[in-house]
């Protein structure tokens, strides 16, 4: 009895002490936080957005651990290479924070030489260098980043597989699913789902088509705020250039991956629509890909892989 208490301690101990979090962040036990670095260049908004929608931020030097295992991660050591931080004045010109809000003053980073020049009075937004130095840039040229996530042992990585509490598992499919109400057009959405590490909701059976009705069914009206329709979502499927020809996001016929239900009247001749949705009835809808809309999101619940924090 005595050794299992123990043992019940224990686990809890080790339940307390370690987080875990995506794998495709590698976790610095000295800076206690997760990092991704994003080798491919973004502007400072769509960098900021993406490590955001994978539940962390972009990373800023705050203490000398971080700025460290940033400079580790970036493996430079040439001043000409830079990566957008989350340090920003993108809200009020020259007013600098963090992306977590501490003010600029607060970082103990130096600048590089000539830096800061606030060039052409259009630059709000800080890199850092090879050497490990801040420069001020303007927010729409591309640079790599990083994506940080402080480890936080009270979050709990859920059954799929994300740390995000909004993915429910479907045991009738055995994939994870999530509704968004706030708007987004079609390409804003498919980032949103990807970044979490699922992608648009591809209907496979009649069983799914009604695993999502009864998914949307949960969202009625009055809880999508704004102004756009609220009788249908975007889900994975589009023309991929070819009007009348849908095929789902990965590329298969909607016939071949299992569902090709349209809403009586549907798809439309309307040139402009070659989006994908879907109606409140299960049915299927064609959409303008630029008008915001409601959008679900599926996940399998093993990707992208957990890993724990190794302590
Ligand atoms: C850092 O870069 C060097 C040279 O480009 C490479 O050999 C090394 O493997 C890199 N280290 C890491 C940890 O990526
Ligand atoms: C700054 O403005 C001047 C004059 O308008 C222009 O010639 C120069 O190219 C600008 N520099 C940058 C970095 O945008
Ligand atoms: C989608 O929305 C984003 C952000 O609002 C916007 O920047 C982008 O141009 C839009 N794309 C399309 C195809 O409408």
């Amino acid at each position: 009895m005595k050794s299992c208490l123990k043992y019940f301690v224990l686990l809890l101990y080790i339940n307390f002490i370690e987080g875990s979090f995506r794998c495709d962040y590698k976790y610095s036990s000295k800076a206690q936080a997760w990092f991704k670095f994003v080798v491919i260049p973004a502007n400072w908004f769509d960098a900021q957005l993406r490590c955001s929608q994978e539940d962390a931020v972009l990373a800023s030097p705050t203490t000398p651990d971080i700025l460290a295992e940033m400079r580790n991660v970036m493996n430079r050591s040439n001043p000409e290479y830079e990566i957008f931080t989350g340090i920003h004045a993108t809200v009020s010109q020259g007013d600098y924070y963090t992306i977590e809000g501490s003010p600029l003053s607060t970082i103990a980073v130096p600048w590089a030489e000539n830096e800061p020049d606030n060039m052409n009075n259009t630059e709000s937004c800080i890199t850092l260098n090879g050497n490990g130095e801040l420069a001020d840039r303007p927010c729409e040229v591309m640079r790599p980043y990083i994506c940080y996530r402080a480890e936080s042992s009270q979050v709990e990585v859920s059954e799929c597989g994300t740390v995000d509490p909004e993915y429910h598992l479907d045991k009738r499919t055995n994939k994870c699913y999530k509704f968004h109400t706030e708007p987004r057009n079609f390409s804003r959405a498919f980032l949103a789902c990807s970044a979490e590490g699922g992608h648009l909701a591809i209907i496979n059976s009649d069983v799914e088509a009604t695993v999502l009705r009864e998914l949307f069914a949960q969202y009625p009206v009055d809880k999508l705020l704004g102004n756009f329709r609220k009788d249908l979502a975007f889900i994975g499927f589009y023309d991929w250039g070819e009007k009348w020809v849908y095929r789902t996001i990965h590329g298969e016929k909607l016939m071949k991956a299992g569902y090709n239900k349209f809403s009586p009247g549907e798809p439309t001749d309307i040139d402009d629509e070659r989006c994908g949705g879907i109606f409140r009835s299960g049915l299927l809808i064609d959409l303008w890909c630029d008008r915001p809309a409601a959008f679900i999101c599926e996940k399998n619940p093993g990707y992208p892989a957990v890993c724990r924090a190794l302590l």
